[in-house]
């Protein structure tokens, strides 16, 4: 994947407007000052460094992040339809968190975190066009960039934090102390973490695909076909409780069922 320069500037532009459109003040004009601060940067950065990863171009850090802010509002609007409680969270806090998910990968203030490989056989061989920054001490990607938004003075919620940690999901071990708790007081008390992990796996996933599947479309099966049966028309309007009674055969349970 290539991203022309127009297409990195339009990139750009969309994401300052994003900041303008979800983020109230003062965060609007700190997030603004801060994005412009390392605007270079964070332009022509990739979102990995290999890549077998996904977006690992110039300009593919900022593209990665704005198609996880579209399938974070995308996907909220089906948390709300299937009945999650948004009251638990706003949207200014689920644009927040989506769009400072991956912060940490811009490295810190001196220091960017991928810089272009310099060895032509690990280019060649393993596909990294990019290396990590030896200049820059070791943090996870979201520690550094909770650290790096209260460095600029940007406050963030609880439950911004709670979120842009746990962004990796199960995929990092160290999310477990809140995603796999056993008791309900240790679970999170809002949704908000789960949805914008699935926007970033979403997002992801996507971003591989079009790196990728061109590259192995001759091994898709051609004329592969589920024999699986459409539901028709007559089935979907018998009413569930019928159908249930239809299939019991205790008297006992019947009538429990048809007072219900
Ligand atoms: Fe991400």
């Amino acid at each position: 994947m290539k991203l022309t320069a127009e297409e990195i500037q339009n990139n750009w532009i969309d994401l300052e407007e994003t900041i303008k459109s979800y983020i109230s003040e003062p965060r609007r004009s700190q997030l603004l000052d801060f994005y412009s601060q390392y605007a270079e940067r964070i332009m022509m950065m990739p979102a990995s460094y290999k890549k077998e990863y996904h977006n690992a171009f110039p300009g593919g850090y900022v593209d990665h992040i704005l198609r996880v802010v579209d399938c974070a509002l995308k996907l909220n609007d089906v948390w709300i339809e299937m009945g999650v409680d948004n009251s638990t969270y706003t949207k200014e806090e689920l644009v927040f968190a989506a769009l400072n998910h991956d912060l940490g990968k811009i490295g810190d203030e001196e220091h960017e975190s991928y810089v272009p490989q310099t060895d032509q056989w690990r280019k060649d061989k393993l596909g990294e066009d990019y290396t990590f920054n030896t200049k820059l001490a070791f943090a996870s990607v979201p520690d550094r960039g909770l650290y790096l938004l209260q460095q600029h003075g940007i406050k963030y919620s609880f439950n911004e934090m709670i979120t842009i940690q746990t962004h990796d999901g199960l995929y990092d071990e160290g999310n477990k102390k809140y995603l796999m708790a056993w008791t309900p007081e240790q679970r999170p008390r809002t949704s908000l973490p789960f949805i914008v992990h699935q926007a970033d796996l979403m997002a992801s996933r996507i971003e591989f695909e079009r790196e990728w599947l061109p590259k192995f479309k001759t091994n898709t099966p051609k004329n592969f076909k589920l024999d699986t049966p459409s539901i028709t028309s007559t089935e979907k309007k018998i009413p569930i409780k019928t159908k249930a009674l239809g299939n019991i055969q205790s008297e006992n349970l019947k009538n429990m069922l048809k007072n219900l």
